[in-house]
């Protein structure tokens, strides 16, 4: 293995810069290899300037900060990328000038970081010549193929912090406090979250939840003495009787923006005569330096991506199994979304401890 390239895809998550510095480490120390960075995701391939050396000054003192020094991009698709022709924009398909890039460039390996999206693109490069080695990441923790991706502690530790920081504002003002988290379709940062940080209710959109359980809940609190509520929501959840709320429609580069829902539980829980405020945490979840947890992921995913690399085994990603760094087949890891088990142990507990997800 003489020269591998390394870049990151879809949102960013807080330790992408702790994989890209094993990767770069790892290779270098272990066998010797050149590392190439790519700029923005795939698009790098396409910049005049978008594919550079990556050597140990590069990636000194990146290991606590958040982002990704490469650079990522969300318009990921590849097959689907707007640009402008004739001054008349277009969607076009650039994947065959990506992968032409990419071969001429002779890398012996690609290892790609990314969530679903960029994997699924991974896999088709493999499928068309390219040596790819995936690495899982999502604060959202949505990847079925991997206990956990790097990212998901840092988001939870915040989004708990938050919860932690609304208590006290709540209790003093006696209110009802939403505070509307990430993770896109999966629960995962609200669940975890809405338990370690004592929430009253927590709605995900595994599990519809209906309008009049959810405020009948707050007043039953009321009348047991309790005159303040904590609410985390899920941006993906939706009411029994309607659909997940967007702020944005998705179309040939974009997925639809999930968003809103906080704002109407909100608006739901005043119109019953309860005082509420909204917050919606958005990106902060995924800001900042990473969590001990995420920088120590990362780096086994890095240094583990190396390594499969190395011995040749390639459209495999890297997986964190009963605590072990091990691979599997990258389509058998994002084939199906990971989602919270509704009657998992984990929603089993928030039940038992008293939490209420609304449906019943
Ligand atoms: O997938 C990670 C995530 O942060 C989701 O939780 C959220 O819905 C989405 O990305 C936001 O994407 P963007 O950064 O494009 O607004």
């Amino acid at each position: 293995m003489k020269r591998i390239g390394v870049l990151t895809g879809g949102g960013d998550a807080p330790g992408l810069n702790a994989v890209i510095r094993a990767v770069v480490k790892t290779a270098k120390n272990d066998y010797g290899c050149e590392v190439l960075g790519i700029r923005d995701s795939y698009d790098g391939f396409l910049m005049p300037d978008g594919v550079f050396p990556l050597g140990h000054r590069d990636v000194r003192g990146i290991l606590p900060r958040g982002g990704t020094i490469l650079g990522t991009a969300n318009r990921g698709n590849p097959y689907a990328r707007k640009v402008m022709r004739d001054g008349k924009e277009e969607v076009v398909d650039v994947s065959n000038d990506i992968i032409k890039a990419i071969k001429d460039l002779k890398l012996d390996a690609l290892v790609v970081i990314g969530g679903d999206g960029t994997l699924r693109f991974a896999h088709d490069m493999f499928l068309r010549g390219v040596p790819v080695v995936g690495v899982p990441k999502t604060i959202d923790n949505d990847i079925h193929g991997t206990e956990v991706s790097f990212g998901f502690d840092t988001a939870l530790n915040i989004a708990t912090d938050a919860i932690d920081r609304l208590h006290t504002t709540a209790e003093s003002h006696q209110r009802a406090m939403v505070v509307e988290l990430m993770g896109r379709d999966a629960g995962f940062i609200t669940l975890h979250s809405g338990v370690a940080g004592g929430a009253d209710v927590i709605l995900i959109p595994e599990i519809p939840f209906k309008w009049e359980t959810v405020a009948r809940k707050v007043l039953e609190r009321r009348e047991r003495g309790s005159l303040f509520t904590i609410l985390a929501v899920s941006e993906g959840a939706k009411p029994a009787d309607g659909d997940a709320s967007y702020n944005r429609a998705g179309d040939e580069m974009y997925v639809p923006r999930l968003g809103g829902i906080g704002q109407k539980v909100g608006e739901f829980l005043e119109r019953s005569g309860i005082e509420t405020r909204v917050t919606v945490l958005g990106h902060v979840q995924r800001g900042g330096t990473p969590s001990a947890f995420d920088r120590w992921l990362a780096t086994r995913y890095g240094s583990a991506a190396v390594r499969v690399a190395a011995q040749g085994h390639f459209d495999r990603m890297v997986t964190l199994m009963n605590g072990r760094i091990t691979d599997m087949p990258l389509m058998d890891a994002i084939a199906i979304p990971k989602r919270v088990d509704v009657n998992g142990e984990a929603v089993l507990t928030a039940r038992g401890v008293g939490i209420s997800f609304g449906d019943e």
